[in-house]
């Protein structure tokens, strides 16, 4: 029977110094829960000569994965050093020397997930991922537990903490764009490089594993459509109000009987829908199951307490599975080969903002091409903005398939008498 466990932490950044946090100042509920000490024995770090403000000693950090592998005092790895190639070497070294891994790496995750699962499985080692996806959110955790029983049919919501924390602050605090990624970027929110924050590709990553988890099968980050923040344009915020709407980056993914189909863009909510009072850095997402019907999950979506909340979370899972000897024991293949739908398979509302010459029949003409296209519209308004050359026109469409939005979209932009497509959205949350 093991009477301690020892831990080997792969970075000391934002999450990691959370982690050695958490685990000091908690040691006595985790003693008392898990019946042993956890200990961290070792923190590989790229810099010793750094200076950090922690408990754990000088002596236990090195700049040498070695080190930290071949110690055979070490039962656990926690990796939280982030990049793709490095820490996905470090979790592969980790399982192949029987050591049980944690992970916060939503990179990898996404991209390698499955094979990495596979290794652990044959290593007989568990591999946890509890903080890739959502913060504080216990989000893998209930999916793999909690709705294990359920059939999940779809999944919406905001998966991304800075690009929800600048919307916040250029709504409700008139901010602009640079000083929100500004302070996202210093409160520990935002990516390395915060560009895979705003372009949606952090997002798609968690997407990739929410879906694939949830809908057992092996979704890729190539089979999500993804738009960014860059896609709002001045005046989108407040016209989303006037219309009764606000704008956030949104992920969602649904299965049925097509297959499976997953977005991440800026979408419209109404107002009333719970997602728009989601604000700053907190993330919130729905499951709909079968026989659970409507669930929604809300919390800190970044930040290090939270997502060290999130990896020590699993630390706790791994020492229970270590301590009882059932480690590695879980069945990770997805139990059904992808099947991505088409463009024409997948239905929404769609809001499009139209910047048009201010000229005689022009709506008539533009009212046309969407009945050419089969799509009803549910409102149409004309509103002119001194600021702008032409008149601006907002169309809103009853349900049409994404393929029919961007062909209505395309001869558009291709007609005389309009200057431009200026945004487009689409709306979610609406009966
Ligand atoms: N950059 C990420 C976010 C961190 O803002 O959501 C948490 O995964």
């Amino acid at each position: 029977m093991k009477t301690e466990i020892n831990i080997g932490l792969l970075g000391f950044g934002v999450v990691g110094s959370g982690v050695a946090k958490i685990l000091q100042n908690h040691q006595e509920d985790l003693r008392h829960k898990l019946g042993t000490p956890v200990t961290i024995k070792k923190v590989l770090v790229k810099n010793l000569n750094k200076k950090r403000d922690t408990a754990v000693g000088i002596e236990a950090f090195t700049t040498d994965l070695n080190e930290v592998l071949e110690d055979e005092s070490i039962d656990l790895i926690v990796e939280v050093m982030g990049g793709t190639y490095e820490a996905k070497d470090a979790i592969e070294r980790s399982l192949r020397a029987g050591k049980g891994v944690v992970t916060a790496n939503k990179d990898v995750m996404a991209e390698y997930g499955l094979e990495l699962l596979k290794l652990a499985d044959e290593n007989k080692c568990d591999l946890f991922y509890e903080a890739s996806v959502g913060g504080g959110i216990p989000l893998i955790r209930t999916l793999e537990d909690g709705l294990a029983s359920d059939r999940i049919t779809a999944l919406t919501g905001i998966v991304n903490g800075t690009t929800n924390f600048i919307l916040t602050k250029m709504k409700h605090e008139n901010m602009s764009y640079e000083d929100a990624l500004a302070e996202a970027t210093e409160l520990g929110f935002a990516e390395a490089d915060p560009s895979a924050d705003v372009d949606g590709i952090d997002a798609a990553r968690k997407m990739v594993i929410l879906a694939s988890l949830a809908f057992s099968t092996n979704v890729r980050l190539e089979d999500v459509f993804v738009r960014g923040m860059k896609e709002i344009r001045d005046g989108d915020l407040e016209l989303a109000e006037r219309f009764g709407y606000t704008i956030k980056l949104a992920g969602s993914a649904k299965k049925d009987e097509d297959g499976v189909e997953v977005a991440v863009e800026p979408v419209f909510f109404p107002n009333s829908h719970p997602l728009s009072s989601v604000n700053n850095e907190f993330n919130a997402v729905y499951i709909y199951g079968d026989a659970v019907g409507e669930t929604m999950f809300y919390g800190p979506g970044a930040g290090s307490l939270p997502t060290a909340t999130s990896v020590t979370g699993d630390v706790v899972a791994a020492c229970r599975n270590l301590l009882l000897g059932v480690n590695g024991k879980r069945l990770h293949a997805p139990q059904f080969e992808r099947k991505v739908k088409n463009d024409s398979n997948k239905f929404s509302r769609y809001f499009h903002r139209i910047i048009v010459k201010d000229e005689v029949g022009v709506l008539t003409k533009l009212t046309s091409i969407y009945s050419q296209h089969g799509a009803s519209l549910a409102t149409v308004v004309q509103h002119l903005d001194e600021k702008e050359a032409g008149a601006d026109l907002v169309f809103i469409t009853h349900e049409i398939s994404r393929q029919q939005h961007l062909d209505i979209v395309n001869e558009l932009n291709g007609t005389p008498e309009v200057i431009g497509v200026s945004s487009h959205y689409r709306i979610e949350g609406e009966e």
